[in-house]
């Protein structure tokens, strides 16, 4: 619940003054007071409706009128009338707070109707008895002062210029007082004034002071508390397998580039020699959308067919990453030494070998005098570099659209060692990605001279030569984001 002060309610409340006597007369629960916060409003409402009747009164000159409604002296005041509506009736575990309250408001409203009766004090000593109480009940009221508002408003209740105590005293009192006793009340009232004035002001300083100290200690650091631990994370299988592939060919001089993964069918197919109807596209079957092409500046001139089109529609997902071959020789002149690592997509269903999207890191170096044993030096000093210098690496005849020879590239069964087993299924060795010399056709779509350049190009599978460095059995464990998993490669 949120600390408040009884009396800034008050201050907050507007009342018709009219209404206390209709309040009054109804139990506290029929006024939506069913807890300490709607008592205590409910008692600063008739304080509010006290301070407006004496106010209104004073200036009219009709004391006498305010005196009969709220002084206890007389018979069926409204203090009494409270007791027996409000507290008397309250339910058990208000009853108690709902006297409290009724003890204050007694207090409040009995200084000020003193204050406001003519002195009954005859001698020096009764004036002194009379002022005596006043600042009984000032000292009181200040001890319970407990924050700046509840102060604020006994400051204005006792200072104020027009109805501050301190004020109907010096009318009502000390005004209209005998010549003979004037100056007793002037040197009393003086003195009582000066100790208000100094009990207020100590009293501010002492509120201020705790409430400095309150916010120092809610802004201290506790140093001796334990530490949030945050559980680290790792990367991700995949991604140390392509910084360490990027690793590898960075010291070779190659470059990292990235491509985009929605495609058109030119730079996908075309443009890697796979014609519309060529029965490589048969395993490339991938997702296709309408989107436009982000960059109407990629679009080329026809080549014929609306799939001969650079932009041409329909869009794809990438089915693999060597339409980035393309992409860079179309902008740059040999020498080209490229990686592209990303994201590739295929029409699969997901199970131990096959996934939706998967990743590769395409390779390509073209240049003058670029041989099939350049080739074959770049792909065993990989295959060393990431297996491990144990490795060996051989190369069987296979066929890709794009290349000429083209190859499979095999290694000696990381699990075995090359002796047989079930993952080699005792062959001895292990399939690892495809590669080949580029074919010339290819040059082609890029406007190479063909005669003046040669070059190779290899598709590595970045899921399967994690799997195969890491002994994973199943591809989708990867993106299961499970960290039992993930943890084992931090
Ligand atoms: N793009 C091929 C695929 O995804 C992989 C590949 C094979 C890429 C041979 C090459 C390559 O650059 O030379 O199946």
């Amino acid at each position: 619940m949120t600390q408040f002060s009884r009396r800034s309610l008050r201050t907050a409340l507007e009342l018709p003054m009219d209404t206390i006597d209709d309040l009054i007369a109804r139990p506290l629960v029929d006024l939506g007071a069913t807890d300490t916060v709607g008592v205590s409003v409910s008692f600063a409402q008739a304080e509010a409706a006290f301070v407006a009747e004496l106010g209104r009164a004073s200036k009219e000159g009709r004391w006498e009128d305010i005196s009969d409604r709220w002084s206890p002296l007389r018979g069926h005041c409204i203090l009494d009338r409270i007791d027996r509506n409000w507290v008397q009736s309250a339910p058990a575990p208000l009853n108690q707070f709902a006297q409290v309250e009724l003890q204050r408001l007694r207090a409040f409203v009995n200084i000020r109707l003193f204050a406001s009766a003519p002195l009954q004090a005859e001698t020096a000593d009764l004036v002194e008895g009379a002022f005596k109480n006043l600042r009984i009940a000032f000292d009181k009221e200040i001890a319970g002062c407990t924050d700046a508002i509840d102060l604020g408003v006994s400051t204005t209740a006792w200072l104020g210029r027009t109805s501050g105590i301190i004020k109907l005293v010096t009318d009502n009192w000390l005004k209209p007082a005998k010549p003979e006793l004037k100056r007793a009340i002037g040197q009393a009232l003086n003195a009582l004034k000066a100790h208000v004035e100094a009990v207020l002001e100590e009293r501010r300083a002492a509120i201020q002071a705790t409430a400095d100290q309150a916010a120092l200690a809610r802004e201290r650091e506790d140093l001796s508390l334990a530490g949030v631990v945050r559980p680290l994370g790792s990367r991700h299988p995949l991604r140390q397998t392509f910084e360490e592939i990027e690793r590898i060919f960075l010291s070779l001089g190659y470059s990292v580039v990235a491509g985009p993964e929605m495609e058109t069918p030119y730079y996908n197919f075309e443009a890697l020699n796979i014609p519309e109807h060529h029965p490589a596209r048969d395993n490339m079957d991938t997702f296709y959308m309408a989107a436009p092409f982000a960059n109407d500046a990629q679009r080329k001139p026809s080549r014929g067919g609306a799939q001969g089109k650079p932009g041409a529609p329909p869009l794809l997902l990438r089915t693999h990453t060597s339409p980035m071959q393309v992409r860079t020789m179309e902008k740059q002149q040999p020498p080209v030494r490229i990686i592209v690592p990303g994201k590739v997509y295929r029409r699969d269903n997901p199970d131990a070998t096959h996934g939706f999207m998967f990743h590769q890191i395409e390779g390509l170096a073209v240049d003058t005098d670029i041989t099939f044993c350049d080739f074959k030096g770049t792909v065993e000093y990989f295959v060393r570099e990431f297996l491990g210098p144990k490795v060996k690496t051989r190369l069987r005849p296979s066929y890709f659209p794009f290349t000429e020879p083209s190859v499979e590239v095999d290694a000696t069964c990381v699990f075995c060692g090359g002796k047989g087993c079930n993952v080699c299924k005792q062959s001895g060795w292990i399939e690892l990605f495809g590669a080949g010399m580029v074919d010339p056709a290819v040059y082609g779509f890029v406007n190479y001279d063909p005669k003046k350049y040669s070059g190779f190009a290899f598709g590595l599978g970045v899921e399967r030569l994690t799997q195969l460095k890491y002994n994973i059995n199943d591809l989708q464990l990867y993106f299961q984001n499970d960290v039992r998993f993930l943890r084992q490669f931090a």
